[in-house]
């Protein structure tokens, strides 16, 4: 049992780098922009992408490889509503990748003097 959770991590860490890839159809961050408004992302996921508890997770420089992106546009895992190609073309969700990915990182809350801890 240990070699086969060994073999499987194994390959689980090979695969590892393919998942990890953040590539797909080259986007337009400024387009992407726009449509993070138009079709109502922000309502959600807030307008810098910071996500809120009650409506939707943090998206700002996602994680997620393309191709986990579309498919969570496509078919989300839970209560988002599913955007259909009609609606954010493959070409558009590409876009909106490119304009969350080059979000603005959050800033440290010990560079803001007012938030600093005392450690
Ligand atoms: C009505 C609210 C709502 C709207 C509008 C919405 N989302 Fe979501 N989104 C969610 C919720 C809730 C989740 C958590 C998983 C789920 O419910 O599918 C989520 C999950 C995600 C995730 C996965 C985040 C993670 O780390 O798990 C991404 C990426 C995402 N949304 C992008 C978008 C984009 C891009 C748009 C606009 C095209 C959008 N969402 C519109 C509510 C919304």
């Amino acid at each position: 049992m240990k070699h086969l959770i060994v073999a499987v991590t194994g390959v689980m860490l090979a695969a590892g780098p393919a998942w990890a890839q953040t590539s797909g159809p080259a986007g337009n961050a400024e387009n992407g922009k726009k449509l993070y408004a138009q079709v109502g992302c922000y309502q959600c996921h807030g307008l810098a992408g910071q996500g809120a508890r009650m409506t939707g997770p943090r998206v700002s420089r996602t994680e997620f490889p393309f191709d986990g992106f579309l498919y969570q546009l496509r078919h989300p895992a839970n209560q988002m509503p599913p955007y259909e190609a009609a609606v954010v073309s493959d070409q558009e969700a590409a876009d909106l990748y490119a304009y969350l990915r080059q979000m603005p990182a959050p800033r440290d809350p010990n560079g803001i003097p007012l938030l600093k801890t005392e450690r």
